[in-house]
């Protein structure tokens, strides 16, 4: 295990915060569960059945590990708390007590009211349908209007890129085209993933196929514009772009095409300018630099809720735990 992440489990067992794990019938997440207790780094509730999970899992200690059924409990206070926050959507009573039976709507109104301080699911859900509810429910935190993703990138030992060989990029998980603001905020979010999370001191960079006009378009234009509103936004944030990557990341293209910038040669955050982008980008310094891939860490919400991905092991689990306690202690 990385040192980041040693870091990570160390913190979140301080903090040891409560965290709803949708799927709790599905194996893997049935280990982690065990696997955090054992270190004591969180309170965890599995949403499921206990016949089921112990018939899944019979060798698997839960000692220390809640299990909510939502069969033997009353749900009435989740289906009129979903009800009221969606009824001038159109949602009727009816809906909403069935929606609950969902896990993953079930647990987001766990979160939302207080039962719990953070949800983790996707081991077996598509990340729109884990995200959708929490959209929905748990909603974006105040001043922010974009819910997004980043990863934290941990490059090969001795990595001359980042703050010590980490990295962080967004968005590469929710947002497919998002507008100026939104950039903009995925900007400022994955700025302050990258000091709360990674814990390295945020040099943010906007991408772009242009560094400071040597292209034009609207599709430039965007980027220009994201550059203007995170300024705004967030004087105080080291930020600065449209650059190209190679300009944001190596110190002599930097001096060539981009000189008086103070980020360009020296970025650790890149903001990819939509989900594309994003998405390739983070999967080639993994597949190619044999990066680590932290994430997807969700940000924007009002409390936390994070998606896995469908390949996790028990271990990812653990450590995407770690981080939905870490969000939820700040
Ligand atoms: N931030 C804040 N609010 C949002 C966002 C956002 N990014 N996106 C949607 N919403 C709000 C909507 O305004 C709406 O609010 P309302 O119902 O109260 O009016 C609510 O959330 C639901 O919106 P929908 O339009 O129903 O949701 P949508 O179908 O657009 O789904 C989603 C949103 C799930 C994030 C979608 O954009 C999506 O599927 N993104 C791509 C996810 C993906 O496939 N990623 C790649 C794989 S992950 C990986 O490889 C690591």
């Amino acid at each position: 295990m990385t040192a980041l992440l040693e870091s990570i489990r160390r913190k979140a067992k301080k903090a040891y915060k409560h965290i709803v794990l949708a799927e709790g019938e599905e194996e893997r997440i049935i280990v982690a569960a065990s696997r955090i207790a054992d270190l004591q780094m969180a309170r965890i509730t599995l949403i499921g059945d206990e016949k089921v999970i112990s018939a899944k899992c019979p060798d698997v200690d839960l000692k220390g590990v809640e299990i909510f059924n939502p069969k033997t409990h009353d749900l009435s206070k989740y289906s009129d708390l979903l009800y009221e926050l969606r009824k001038s959507k159109g949602l009727e009573k009816s809906d909403a007590q069935k929606l609950v039976l969902n896990p993953l709507y079930l647990g987001v109104l766990m979160v939302k009211c207080g039962d719990a301080d953070g949800m983790v699911a996707g081991s077996v859900n598509a990340t729109g349908d884990v995200l959708r509810p929490a959209l929905q429910i748990i909603k974006t935190a105040p001043g922010i209007n974009t819910v997004s993703s980043c990863f934290i990138m941990v490059l090969p030992e001795f990595s001359k890129y980042g703050e010590n060989g980490i990295m962080v990029f967004g968005d590469c998980a929710v947002n497919p085209n998002p507008t100026a603001e939104q950039l903009a905020d995925i900007a400022i979010a994955s700025a302050s993933s990258a000091k709360s999370i990674a814990g390295i001191s945020p040099k943010v960079a906007m991408l772009s196929f242009s560094t400071k006009g040597s292209a034009k378009g609207e599709l430039v234009d965007k980027v220009q514009q994201a550059v203007e509103i995170a300024h705004k936004a967030a004087p105080d944030l080291a930020l600065d772009g449209e650059l190209q990557l190679d300009a944001a990341i190596v110190e002599s293209v930097a001096k060539l095409k981009a000189p008086s910038s103070k980020i360009a040669g020296h970025a650790n955050v890149l903001i990819f300018p939509d989900l594309q982008a994003g998405n390739i980008g983070y999967k080639l310094v993994q597949r190619l630099a044999g990066a680590e891939a932290v994430g997807p860490i969700c940000q924007g919400f009002n409390k936390p809720v994070n998606d896995l991905s469908r390949g996790c092991s028990a271990d990812d689990v653990v450590n995407v735990v770690a981080m939905t306690a870490l969000q939820a202690m700040n």
